[in-house]
């Protein structure tokens, strides 16, 4: 595929992965867009080659499947694709109290936050030592930094996701691959209401958030925090006691969820 950059996201179907979407067309690079729902893959597709008349392959995949990861690493090998840019987006969450939801619910959040994404990352690492380098980048979350009442396996699931980019950061030092975390605060997507909770008011717009992610792994920065307030939020996070930061949560979920 010639000495073009590709750049390849998932979750790219809608909200904060379809602006970074735009975000890289944008700047010139060619794109594997990755997501459940192939119509809203093709629509984004054909718009951005128009637009921005740079190359776009659509890949359709559940990442709650274990087959999948591979799956697209190995189209990724037949077309003759290197990425220099892999992006783990994709991620859900579900509001409520925690032994009132599903297992079948909780386990498509764990397959998919972090079962996928941990699998995602190991291959895109291989994939990117054969070409001698690249940058990956783990969306987590403010959530990250505290526990999350009434959305716990969600909070959980974002703290593993900056704690395994932390580490495999350390291990990757002077490899020519950076790894980066992602943390964005409350974001107007989808995803308030595929999690089953209200938007929060004052949301950052996803082309926002988009804009200062990608800036971020230009630089190759490590933890990447759009907007004053969830810089001056998760540093207060870090200085309060587990319990207070909960209670905290606890207090802004209960508003946000109808179902408690
Ligand atoms: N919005 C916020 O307030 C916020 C705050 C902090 C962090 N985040 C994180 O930001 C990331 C993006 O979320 P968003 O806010 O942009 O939400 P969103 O609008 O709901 O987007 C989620 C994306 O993930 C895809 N997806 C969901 N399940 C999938 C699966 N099983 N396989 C493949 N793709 C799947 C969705 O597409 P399909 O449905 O077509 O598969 C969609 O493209 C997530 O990791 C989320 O945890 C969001």
């Amino acid at each position: 595929m010639g000495n073009q950059s590709w750049v390849l996201i998932t979750g790219a179907s809608s909200g904060i992965g379809k602006a970074l979407a735009l975000r890289y067309a944008k700047a010139g690079h060619s794109l594997v867009l990755v997501a459940r729902t192939a119509e809203m893959l093709d629509a984004l597709s054909e718009f951005i080659s128009k637009q921005f008349h740079v190359r776009v392959i659509v890949m359709p995949k559940d990442l709650t499947k274990t087959d999948a990861p591979k799956e697209i690493f190995s189209e990724l090998l037949r077309q003759g694709i290197r990425l220099d840019v892999c992006i783990n987006n994709a991620g859900a969450g579900q509001s409520g109290l925690f032994e009132n939801i599903d297992q079948e619910r909780n386990d498509d959040i764990i397959n998919l936050n972090i079962r996928a994404l941990t699998e995602m990352t190991n291959l895109a690492i291989h994939h990117m030592r054969q070409h001698g380098g690249g940058k990956i980048l783990n969306v987590a979350s403010t959530g990250s930094y505290q526990p999350g009442p009434y959305i716990a396996v969600y909070y959980a699931s974002k703290a593993y996701v900056l704690s395994l980019t932390q580490a495999l950061r350390h291990e990757l030092k002077g490899s020519g691959l950076t790894v980066s975390a992602l943390c964005p605060g409350s974001t107007a997507t989808e995803f308030s209401k595929r999690a089953g909770k209200a938007d929060i008011k004052g949301a950052m717009q996803p082309n926002k958030v988009a804009d200062c992610a990608y800036r971020g792994v230009l630089k190759g920065k490590a933890v990447i925090i759009p907007g004053f307030m969830n810089k001056a939020f998760i540093a207060a996070s870090k200085l309060l006691p587990g319990r207070l930061s909960a209670s905290i949560v606890a207090r802004v979920q209960r508003k946000l969820t109808s179902s408690l």
